[in-house]
């Protein structure tokens, strides 16, 4: 059987968020210290921050991005990171068994996230910090001035405020791993509490309250259930989190993007429940603020060290079919999932990597992340996808093709992001765009290759790139294509003359 993907005007998701394509930065690793920040390598600017990285940050078009944490974030004292370097503390991170020496906190991350054109989703700790430390923060980043807090930062060099309006009330709060971690109802009244100071220090805010760590939580979805019977009417997002890694079947693997479907379908419902329940008029959004491949079977025991070589998964090409599957889903879910980070950026789990005093270069993650980031933006539309299907060892006979679809209102360019799931077949498959007029495609490229655990490096950064590909002829506003086996396809689209023959 082949394949289709249809597009109709009338069968939208909605308007997809510019943060759904945001990003993270925790200090973990590598991914601040040699990753964002190098003072002494060529590439380092007055600041110390690496202008290769910052390039390459831009080119992903991040408009968002979380900070400082992750686990990190639980036992981080965000004083300690402003004022003068030379007397700000070195400290032990025992969320990641490593020696944090401060060199950069919010300020520095704030000058750095303005240089990528991003803005900062910053985290308040909900491990050992109190209410008091989170809307302290609040008030040393937003209040303009003429306190202490806010004269502090002036002080600092920063007269403007950094005008953070998104605010991570926690992070991972159900997790026994998590310094300071709490049930469900203790951490529902902690942020509560903490949201209430954080917003009248600064009514414009907006906050994210935790969800579980992961659906596969013993917590879940009951914990998202009570923290948000807590919150609701303060909390503007809530947060979740999911990484895959090969459970050692590919064709498992390949189909992740299903689980993450039902877990973004399930998060929402949990939200809807509670609005009922509450008798509240607002819908509450999906922060789905962190999310990626990540082999975490892979962490070893590591000595107490600065920046040491934490969480630095080197992508294969199947990861970066799996990472699209997963961008799919977001896009498919755009009408709930208004924030998204992928995590992370640099070094630790990321597209970006570094060798320090050496080049930056892009993993194979890079690309379809790059594609829905910069083609993904305006109105998600709902394809109506037919596809044969293929068996699966866990997941049973899943469709070998999921597609999304994303339409550029001012420009009315539709861009079509298509994962052939198939390793062994190429898919013959017609995208019907009939319902919008005459169109003509534009452009198409393909990320695939005979060898799916291919990955970049050093030696070989362009190992796995993708490739364009020849555009295909319309026939009346359909479009015959051939998506190979195991590829992620991105095939635009513009409005245009009406074509006639197939190609
Ligand atoms: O992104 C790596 C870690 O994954 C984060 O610190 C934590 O929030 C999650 O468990």
């Amino acid at each position: 059987m082949d394949a289709s993907i249809t597009l109709l005007p009338e069968a939208a998701v909605g308007p997809v968020a510019d943060e759904l394509f945001g990003s993270f930065v925790e200090h973990l690793g590598r991914a601040v210290y040699t990753g964002i920040y190098e003072p002494g390598h060529p590439a380092a600017d007055e600041q110390g921050f690496r202008r290769d990285v910052l390039g390459l940050v831009r080119e992903l078009r991040v408009p968002l991005v979380r900070y400082p944490g992750g686990n990190f974030l639980s036992g981080y004292d965000w004083r300690d990171g402003v004022g003068p370097r030379e007397t700000r503390p070195v400290r032990l991170d025992r969320a990641w068994h490593t020696v944090e020496p401060n060199e950069v906190g919010i300020d520095e991350f704030c000058d750095w996230a303005r240089k990528a054109g991003a803005e900062v989703m910053a985290g308040v700790n909900m491990g050992t910090g109190t209410p008091q430390d989170a809307a302290d923060l609040v008030e040393y980043c937003n209040h303009p001035g003429g306190t202490a807090w806010s004269d502090l930062r002036i002080r600092n060099g920063h007269r403007a405020p950094h005008a953070i309006k998104r605010w991570c009330v926690g992070n991972e709060m159900d997790g026994d791993w998590q310094i300071g971690h709490l049930d469900a109802v203790d951490y529902g009244k902690k942020a509560r509490e903490a949201m209430k100071l954080m917003r009248w220090t600064d009514e414009t805010i907006q906050t994210v309250v935790c969800g579980s760590a992961s659906p596969n939580m013993p917590t879940w979805p009951e914990w998202d259930r009570i923290v948000l019977e807590h919150t609701y009417d303060l909390a503007d997002y809530l947060s979740i989190h999911r990484y895959y890694e090969n459970p050692g079947d590919d064709d498992d693997f390949l189909a992740s993007h299903l689980d993450m479907d039902r877990f973004i379908e399930i998060s929402a419902a949990t939200c809807d429940y509670v609005k009922a329940k509450v008798r509240s008029k607002k819908t509450m959004m999906l922060s789905f603020d962190e999310w990626n491949v990540w082999y975490q079977s892979r962490q070893a025991p590591h000595p107490w060290e600065r920046a040491p070589r934490l969480l630095e998964d080197r992508y294969s090409l199947l990861d970066a079919l799996v990472f699209g599957g997963m961008a799919i889903s977001l896009l498919n879910h755009a009408d709930r999932v208004r924030v998204a980070c992928l995590a992370q950026l640099v070094n630790v789990i990321a597209p970006i990597f570094t060798e320090p005093g050496g080049p930056a270069w892009r993993q194979t993650i890079f690309y379809p992340f790059r594609d829905v980031s910069t083609l993904g933006r305006g109105v998600a539309l709902r394809p109506i996808v037919r596809s044969p299907l293929k068996a699966t060892k866990s997941c049973g006979d899943v469709p070998a093709l999921a597609a999304a679809a994303v339409r550029d209102e001012k420009s009315g360019e539709i861009a079509v992001f298509a994962l052939n799931e198939d390793r062994a077949r190429p898919l013959r498959a017609t995208v019907d765009l009939a319902a919008f007029g005459a169109s003509e495609m534009a452009d198409r490229t393909e990320l695939c290759g005979p060898d799916l655990s291919a990955a970049n490096s050093a030696e070989r950064p362009d190992a796995v790139r993708p490739a364009r590909v020849r555009v295909a002829r319309g026939d009346a506003g359909r479009y015959a294509v051939t998506l190979k086996p195991a590829s992620w396809n991105v095939l635009r689209f513009r409005p245009g003359r009406a074509a006639t023959r197939a190609g």
